[in-house]
């Protein structure tokens, strides 16, 4: 069901756990599947430093995380703004397209997280 970009972040997930002192964190849920992921991060100079995350959900909605995490790091926050689902998803080679929506969940919280260290500052 999976390719192998997608098992590898699954199996190997990047990036897993919280920054305790992180500059802004944001969670989202989906209420059909359940899913439920967080992101935390560290900015610096106007750049995301660093990209974590803790998500309770399927296999894609992981290695979505996990790609999502690589991607955004040294992005600026306008960048990490225009990050997009569907950006993910290709990095990932593909979804099937029963998980897109996992795709739609890590780029939701990294928006959440920017909207929230936004508002922080
Ligand atoms: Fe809902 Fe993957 S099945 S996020």
């Amino acid at each position: 069901m999976y390719n192998e970009i997608v098992t590898d972040h699954f199996t190997h997930p990047r990036n897993v756990g919280v920054i305790e002192n992180a500059d802004a964190e944001g969670s989202v849920g989906n209420p059909v599947c359940g899913d439920y992921m967080t992101i935390y991060v560290k900015v610096d100079q106007g750049r995301i430093a660093e990209a974590r995350f803790q998500t309770f959900g399927c296999s894609a909605a992981i290695a979505a995380s996990s790609m999502m995490t690589e991607m955004v790091k040294g992005k600026t926050l306008d960048e990490a703004m225009t990050l997009t689902n569907m950006d993910i998803a290709k990095a990932l080679g593909g979804l099937p397209q029963s998980k897109i929506h996992c795709s739609v969940l890590a780029a939701d919280a990294l928006h959440a997280a920017v909207r929230e260290y936004r508002k922080r500052k």
